[in-house]
């Protein structure tokens, strides 16, 4: 595939000049197999607004292999409750390459902020993705083993709430107040620990915050082991926290920040 580069500002762009038959075929536009995207164009505009800049592997979400924390056999989180709760994750990565498939070829004529399938998709696409990237972080932060905060986390948890005991209160108190997601975080803007609530996967986490302990709090995460009572699961959860990974998240989070800087 041939390639030009051109430069817009300080940054040099790469484009594909040639559009690709199942592309092509794709687009409805058969007859100008062969011919370059600057062509194509020219020829047909249907060709420019319909072909998306996305580039990429279509399937690069890939599940992870949380099937270790059946053998663990978690005190008060039951192997049937896990299994259910990883289909759920490995539905979310299935649906996340499919957004991400769709938006390659996504119309883009006519769009607005009222209705427009670029509009739908783009939104059900952090939906999906923070589905399964939250699920990653849950599953992840799960161990029967016994572990306790480094301490770095230990420091931080004082400095924000007082104490470990604190913090877990507050923890659970957060997760009975929120639909979906308690999310505890490194926030780089203000450089502390903290922790939000999330309804729903795509909302309510702001920018430049790193999480670290993912807690899930969709009724799926518990139903089958307590029905509604998320008291009982909530403890069940603390008591399985691996705070070894907590630990290690946060001291990732110090050594690699991946926030812009706030005076930016
Ligand atoms: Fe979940």
């Amino acid at each position: 595939m041939s390639k030009t580069k051109e430069s817009i500002g300080n940054y040099d762009v790469i484009n594909k000049d040639f559009v690709t038959r199942r592309e092509v075929l794709m687009l409805g536009a058969a007859a100008v197999v062969g011919s370059t995207l600057k062509e194509n164009t020219m020829a047909s505009p249907n060709v420019a607004t319909t072909l998306t800049n996305l580039q990429g592997k279509v399937n690069s979400y890939i599940a992870k292999d949380f099937k270790y924390l059946l053998d663990e056999k978690m005190a008060g989180l039951s192997n049937s409750q896990i299994e259910q709760h990883l289909k759920l994750y490995h539905a979310y990565i299935a649906k996340a390459n499919d957004l991400q498939s769709k938006l390659k070829t996504v119309s883009l004529d006519g769009v607005n902020p009222t209705y427009a399938p670029m509009r739908e998709l783009l939104l059900e696409s952090s939906y999906a993705v923070n589905g399964a990237i939250y699920h990653e972080l849950y599953f992840n932060n799960l161990t029967s083993k016994e572990s306790k905060p480094n301490h770095e986390l230990t420091s931080a948890l004082e400095e924000r709430f007082g104490s470990t005991d604190k913090f877990i209160d507050y923890l659970k108190a957060s997760g009975k107040c929120m639909r979906g997601w308690v999310i505890v975080g490194f926030n780089m803007r203000a450089s502390h620990l903290d922790v939000f609530g999330l309804d729903t996967h795509n909302m309510w986490s702001p920018a430049n915050f790193v999480p670290i302990l993912a807690l899930d709090v969709y009724e799926h995460a518990y139903m089958i082991d307590y029905g509604i009572d998320r008291a009982k699961y909530l403890d069940a959860f603390v008591k399985n926290l691996n705070w070894d990974i907590v630990g290690k998240r946060l001291n990732l989070a110090l050594k690699n920040p991946t926030g812009l800087e706030s005076t930016m």
